[in-house]
């Protein structure tokens, strides 16, 4: 079986749209799982295939043979980035899950502050942030909310593998969808406005998160990160396999400081990826540790 995935060429002629086989198909996915953890399920087989043919045709390749010759030959890693880009899921919106966020200024960054010095650095890391409102809800929540916020250098990081999404993120401009959770009071003090409709959060808060690229499945780019006290990792793991989570859940352990924190999106279980971590109920939510060296 073949799926057509049509994808009209600008001209209207039918040239450059062409058919991936099932081979083909399982070729392309064990290509993108191996440099992205991702695992395309079955059901998002229409998706996907369209997307490879939209890329094909736009780099001039008219079969699948021809374009997954140019993918893996491509050293600048470009054409890979393009398609990443279209096949990531960026859904995500201010103060999501925000049971969590309260976890955090209730219960996870006090046990933090505990074990430091006032003025020490304390870390969180939203990975992935997508197009930026993790990171910022996470600061607005962590100002507004953490009495001791002024005691400490708060660091907030914030990655993603896609490329478009991340400038997207530094740029900060937002719709009403993204904003639909946040209060009037909140909209005032960390946003203007931006044209007739979008929103803008301020460049003091654009300018304080750390943005950057990185891919949570490459163990050399994880390494470069340690010292971590707190990482949000919601609603990537879902899109993983069994393998690709574990490894991306012992990366994640070795970026955090012994005592430091995992948030999980609320359908992702850590006892059922790894058993690093020791669960622990802070407020409305399991939060995952890892443990204190000699506990
Ligand atoms: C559904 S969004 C989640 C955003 C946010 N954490 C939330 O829960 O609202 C998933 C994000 O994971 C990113 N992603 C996919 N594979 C990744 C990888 N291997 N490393 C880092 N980010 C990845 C996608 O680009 C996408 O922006």
């Amino acid at each position: 079986m073949a799926v057509r995935a049509l994808a009209e060429s600008s001209d209207g002629d039918g040239r450059g749209d062409f058919e991936i086989t099932n081979e083909e198909f399982i070729k392309f996915r064990d290509f993108f799982y191996a440099k992205t953890g991702v695992q395309f399920a079955e059901s998002k087989r229409y998706f996907v295939d369209k997307r490879i043919v939209e890329r094909a045709r736009d780099r001039a390749c008219y079969s699948f043979r021809q374009y997954f010759m140019l993918l893996r030959t491509d050293a600048s890693g470009t054409e890979m980035q393009q398609l990443i880009n279209l096949l990531t899921v960026n859904e995500t919106y201010f103060f999501r899950e925000n049971y969590q966020l309260e976890s955090l200024v209730r219960f996870v960054l006090p046990q933090i502050a505990a074990r430091k010095r006032p003025g020490d650095t304390i870390r969180i890391w939203s990975l992935p942030c997508s197009t930026g409102e993790e990171p910022y809800s996470i600061a607005i929540a962590v100002l507004d909310e953490w009495a001791q916020s002024d005691q400490f250098q708060i660091e907030i990081l914030a990655s993603d593998l896609d490329t478009r999404v991340l400038a997207s993120a530094r740029s900060g401009v937002y719709g009403e969808r993204s904003l639909q959770n946040v209060g009037l009071d909140v909209r005032k003090r960390y946003f203007t406005r931006h044209g007739l409709r979008d929103h803008q959060i301020i460049p003091e808060l654009r300018e304080s998160i750390d943005f950057f690229q990185l891919n949570i499945a490459n163990k050399a780019e994880m390494a470069r990160h340690r010292n971590v006290d707190i990482i949000f990792c919601r609603n990537l793991l879902i899109y993983f396999d069994d393998v690709s989570r574990r490894e991306a859940v012992a990366s994640m352990f070795e970026s955090l400081v012994p005592g430091g924190f995992v948030f999980l999106g609320h359908s992702e279980s850590m006892s059922r990826m790894s058993s690093l971590f020791v669960p622990r109920r802070l407020g409305d939510c399991t939060v995952s540790q890892r443990p204190l060296e000699g506990k």
